[in-house]
């Protein structure tokens, strides 16, 4: 059912990644040119406890479609899981009329909002906004071409030590629950491995080629990581290598928050655009409960209660692919 939305919150919400502030910009602007009265609120839901709300014209969005972070701030928000809090919030955002949300963030903090939203009746819209890009119904989520542009990047500098001193590297990269920045930028700089949480590993397959390789005197090899692999990161496979093969110079290399910083790329900046655009139209015309996704480059609405992690599926060619060019 459709109702008349007259001011908007936006906030950022649970890590951040590249493009949050291209999607403020394009939530602020939007909503300004409809007429809509404009709120940001800081640090994520825990500023929507604590009060740190203002309104923003389009003038305070100006200068921030290139930077990373948010300049909303963010933060993981306990209090708000209670119901006390969510009163709390609730009441900051009563007192000034404030009428439908925009949170960009991952799916807990959808989750977080469709909770929020039936409990006090305020129209929520989520943007997908992780580097992780495991958030189902979407092909893109704002920050991961950023951060796996990052990734590649560095490994191609990691290679170029690794060839100097014929080293076998092992490159830890972010992915608790997920393994797309892994998979992405493993193929991309030419890995020999990639380790996903979404896959088992034959790390004794691993450690058979890597002898081989030692005995053909192919001595510079790149083995990519997921953080959130089953090993428990790079750190433990390199130990399990070195055990194996203790005459392999062996290094490890965690490339850690880097991949969450820096100036968005050009395709993060356009789908946070598209997408920042989208949610404001979204609470004009009266869609309630759902985050602006796009799928087959259009866009897509999917309920905030159906926010799910998305576990890859792995396609086993992209697999094939790996091992096959990295012989
Ligand atoms: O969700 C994005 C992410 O970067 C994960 O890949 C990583 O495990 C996590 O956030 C790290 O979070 P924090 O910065 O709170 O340690």
């Amino acid at each position: 059912m459709s109702r008349k939305v007259n001011k908007i919150g936006v906030l950022t919400s649970g890590g951040d990644s590249p493009g949050m502030n291209a999607a403020i910009r394009a939530v602020v602007r939007t909503g300004i040119f409809h007429g809509l009265e404009m709120y940001g609120i800081m640090h994520g839901y825990s500023g929507m406890l604590n009060d740190e709300i203002f309104q923003m014209e389009g003038k305070s969005v100006a200068n921030i479609i290139q930077r990373g972070g948010t300049i909303l701030k963010t933060a993981r928000c306990m209090e708000f899981m209670e119901y006390e809090g969510r009163k709390k919030a609730y009441a900051n955002l009563e007192k000034r009329g404030i009428d439908g949300l925009v949170i960009i963030g991952g799916d807990g903090s959808f989750r977080g909002a469709q909770v929020f939203s039936s409990e006090f009746d305020i129209p929520c819209i989520g943007l997908p906004g992780t580097i992780d890009k495991d958030i189902a119904g979407t092909d893109f989520t704002i920050g991961f071409d950023t951060a796996v542009n990052t990734a590649v990047e560095a490994i191609d500098k990691v290679r170029d030590t690794a060839d100097a001193h014929d080293r076998l590297f092992i490159i830890e990269v972010m992915g608790r629950d997920a393994g797309y920045i892994a998979l992405h930028s493993g193929i991309a700089t030419g890995a020999e491995n990639i380790l996903i949480p979404e896959k088992k590993t034959d790390i004794n397959e691993i450690v058979e080629s890597l002898a081989e390789k030692e005995k053909r005197k192919k001595l510079v090899n790149l083995i990519i990581v997921a953080e959130g692999d089953e090993f428990g990161g790079a750190n433990e496979v390199s130990a399990y290598i070195k055990e194996k093969l203790p005459k392999l110079e062996t290094r490890v290399c965690i490339l850690g928050h880097i991949q969450r910083g820096g100036s968005p790329s050009c395709m993060d900046r356009v789908i946070a655009s598209r997408m920042g655009y989208h949610a404001v139209e979204s609470l004009i015309e009266g869609r309630h409960n759902v985050f602006v996704g796009i799928l087959n480059n259009k866009m897509n609405y999917t309920p905030l209660n159906e926010a799910v992690k998305k576990k890859q599926r792995i396609n086993e060619e992209w697999m094939k692919i790996v091992k096959i060019l990295a012989s």
